[in-house]
């Protein structure tokens, strides 16, 4: 029986690899949402997302396919597919191959990642991601990554959960209690004062924004005098237990190198700490549909009722 009462993957884009690591003519196997993929990028530098599997005789694309122009050469019969993900050429074949679509996933490459659009139904992007890290010279991101077994819906829930902030993590009341939170669309806002407690026992209170941007991308960003500080949060279903966090950190950089490095080391240990202080909590709990919730907790029903818009297929994934 399913931990959760709703679809092991819902709809949005979801991070599957690091631009980084798509080197043009080379197929990468991946394993996510609860499926088999390939991915390559084209020799036009394009990335693409294929299901792994070949219509014809269901060879796996990531053993032993090539990369063929834009598109990707099966190695079984050598079908070759376009960048489209539309059959091209059969070997030998003496007339227009027939019309055969490898299946192939939306992408979009952006702030380090390559993301894949998921929707239980195949409607196509409802929405975009936003951009981070256009101008002014930042900081090479900073990547640590988690696998847990949680669904992302819990993950997220965890931002606006604010009575467990006291509980769990080293924070304190901070002493000017800004917490806002605001649904619009496929993006939750939340603007609140923390005081962390886990530097110094008297606490450094931060103004933060985290920007929920659909159920795999999260947005942390601190603006503090001269300190201009983003935490980029990806998160993808790998299969129905066991989610992929990835914690990217990035800062304006500051004139003096090595107080900017030290400050990112700071806050990547914070942040990691945190991140890890929740994990036992995240892979041992239940989900309680009809929580009794009190004055203290964060807005966890009204969070809930915005996240069921992810879900186009209620039970399916
Ligand atoms: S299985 Fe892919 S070409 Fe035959
Ligand atoms: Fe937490």
């Amino acid at each position: 029986m399913s931990r959760y009462p709703f679809p092991a993957v819902p709809d949005g884009w979801f991070a599957v690899a690091a631009s980084e690591d798509l080197v043009t003519g080379e197929v990468t196997t991946l394993h996510y949402l609860d499926r088999e993929l390939v991915a390559f990028r084209g020799e036009d530098g394009g990335a693409r997302v294929f299901d792994a599997h070949c219509p014809h005789l269901g060879a796996h694309l990531g053993v032993g396919g090539r990369v063929c122009g834009d598109g990707i050469v099966c190695p079984f019969h050598g079908w070759r597919f376009d960048g489209d993900g539309l059959l091209a050429e059969v070997p030998r074949l003496d007339r227009r191959p027939p019309r055969v679509s490898a299946g192939t996933w939306p992408v979009c490459e952006l702030n380090g990642r390559l993301f894949v659009w998921h929707h239980a139904g195949g409607a196509p992007p409802a929405y975009a991601l936003p951009h981070y890290r256009s101008e002014g010279a930042w900081t090479p991101w900073r990547v640590d990554t988690y696998r847990v077994r949680v669904h992302v819906q819990e993950l997220t829930e965890n931002i606006i959960d604010r009575s467990h902030f006291y509980a769990v993590h080293d924070m304190v009341p901070p002493d000017d209690d800004v917490f806002e939170v605001t649904f619009t669309d496929h993006v939750m806002t939340v603007d609140q004062n923390i005081k962390v407690t886990a530097l110094a026992d008297t606490g450094y209170e931060v103004r933060t924004r985290t920007t929920v941007c659909g159920p795999g991308a999260v947005a942390v960003e601190v603006r503090e005098g001269s300190l201009d500080m983003l935490t980029y949060i990806t998160q993808t279903p790998v299969d129905a237990e066991i989610s992929e966090i990835t914690i990217c950190f990035s800062m304006a950089a500051l004139e003096d190198a090595a107080f900017t490095a030290s400050v990112a080391e700071l806050n990547a240990k914070v942040t990691n700490l945190q991140f890890t202080q929740d994990v036992p909590l995240w892979e041992n709990k239940i989900y309680r549909d009809r929580p009794r919730l009190t004055a203290v907790d964060g807005p966890i029903a009204a969070y809930r009722r915005w996240f069921d818009r992810f879900y186009s297929a209620p039970g399916a994934s």
